[in-house]
């Protein structure tokens, strides 16, 4: 079923985008589109065609099928993009609180545990739960080399050869088919590693096996999301931004930033399912538009995740009176695996009452629509993706769709979507201060830095 976007809210008067400038914004779109093209064209992106690469798809399968009935826990050593799609995939494609349903209810699927952080606490408490016998350890770097996941493998690599047990059975790498230091390690060890095009970064290779390889392990349909990212990288080919949902997104929040300064860009599904996946996508958005443009002008809209109904009792608030600095995406869903039916009782309670005969679907639903009709009340901007239902396909043309509507955002703010300079320095000062050789510039800068000074300390 085909995604649709609904911008009515964004086009308010007052309050909204005007008209004049939305009507040079097919030409603006037409510039951007082409720009991206390029970098498609010339090899330097790869995502949008990745609904369509059967070779990658067939080193999950096989990897998955030969590994079927082989675990019972799968865990991933990996952050940022390569943890967060996986998460998001997981909460949205897998029956609620799948780790703790037991075995015959996951269909003899093993549950999935992402280790997205280095906290030791939540590491420690992991291994000692999990039965390494049982375990197979994803560990994901498209760099193979980020601090965090390497400690993570040292650890993990020492407790299996600790245990007794075979590295190469119950590792496998997902990595650069070339670069980085997973790749000569796979070797050596013996261990499976599987690809990550090389002109996929991080947090836009939800689509290759940093995603699809946890999902298919969890028995999730890969082929199907694959279908839904492919259906929506054709209609995106539109030149025509009013056909093109991903140009429109993107243009629609570069303008409500740029000319409206609506800066800060809420992503807000109704659906538990996808509470994970707005996580997902505040990383895609910020790492890859929060940017130095080449004049020295910073740029980029700050993304913020919500999730209804539950936030109409936190931050809508906020949303409705305070700063007008905002846009709102909401995600409505209109057929859910299941609905419960709200009974009558206490009809003569006025705040009970008028529930009866509504179900909790069409509750949610009410309420998305309320809050985003009283949003536009008050000359708020927002909009509203309609998901058919929360399954593989629709999933994979939401995920295709938002990346798309962030890679045309990256031509829009003139910058590369697709680097995160921003991060780098963070991690030579922490490389400097673990010790790492080549560091020494760094331990330089660092030691220049002002001391912490115990007149501004409480
Ligand atoms: O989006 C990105 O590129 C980053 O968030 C990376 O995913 C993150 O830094 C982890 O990098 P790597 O996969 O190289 O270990």
């Amino acid at each position: 079923m085909t995604l649709r976007l609904d911008y009515s809210n964004m086009m308010i008067s007052p309050g909204g985008i005007d008209e004049k400038a939305w009507s040079v914004a097919g030409n603006q779109f037409s510039a951007a589109k082409s720009g991206f093209e390029q970098l498609r064209r010339s090899g330097t992106v790869g995502f949008v065609d990745l609904g369509g690469d059967k070779a990658l798809l067939e080193q999950v399968t096989g990897f998955a099928s030969r590994a079927r009935g082989k675990f019972d826990d799968v865990v991933i050593l990996g952050i940022g993009g390569s943890a967060l799609g996986p998460i998001a995939l997981r909460t949205a494609l897998r029956p609620s609180g799948w780790n703790m349903l037991d075995e015959k209810a996951r269909g003899g699927y093993p549950r999935l545990h992402v280790l997205d952080n280095v906290d030791p606490e939540t590491i420690a408490a992991l291994l000692d739960r999990v039965r390494l016998d049982r375990a197979l350890f994803i560990v994901t770097s498209k760099s193979g080399g980020t601090a965090e996941t390497m400690a993570q493998f040292l650890i993990v690599h020492d407790r299996i050869v600790a245990a007794g047990l075979d590295v190469a059975t119950h590792m496998v790498f997902v990595t650069d088919p070339s670069q980085g230091a997973l790749r000569p390690l796979a070797q050596r060890l013996k261990v499976p590693a599987l690809d990550i095009p090389p002109n996929i970064g991080g947090r836009f290779s939800v689509l290759t096996p940093v995603g699809t390889l946890p999902a298919a392990l969890i028995g999730i349909d890969v082929q199907a999301l694959l279908r839904g990212a492919a259906e929506m990288a054709k209609r995106c080919e539109s030149e025509d931004m009013t056909r093109n949902p991903a140009g429109v997104y993107a243009m629609l929040q570069w303008l409500a930033d740029t000319q409206l300064r609506k800066s800060i860009a809420v992503f807000m599904p109704y659906s538990d399912p996808l509470r994970d996946f707005a996580a997902w996508f505040v990383q895609l958005w910020a790492e890859s538009l929060g940017k130095i443009r080449s004049d020295g002008i910073s740029v980029g809209s700050t993304p913020i995740a919500a999730l209804g109904a539950t936030d109409q009792h936190a931050q809508v608030q906020l949303f409705m009176e305070g700063p007008a600095d905002k846009t709102v995406t909401f995600v409505a869903v209109k057929e859910r695996a299941t609905d419960l039916k709200i009974p009558a009782g206490f009809p003569d309670v006025k705040e009970l009452g008028y529930l009866t005969g509504h179900s909790l679907a069409e509750l949610i639903d009410i309420e998305q629509r309320a809050t985003a009709g009283a949003l536009a009340r008050r000359a708020r901007p927002n909009m509203t993706i309609h998901l058919h239902r929360v399954d593989p396909e629709n999933v994979g043309e939401l995920m295709m769709f938002l990346e798309l509507a962030t890679a045309y955002a990256g031509q829009l703010y003139k910058v590369d979507a697709f680097n995160q300079p921003g991060v780098e320095l963070g991690k030579q000062f922490a490389y400097a201060l673990l010790g790492r050789p080549g560091a020494d510039a760094a331990k330089k800068e660092w030691e220049s830095l002002p001391r912490s000074d115990p007149r501004w300390s409480v």
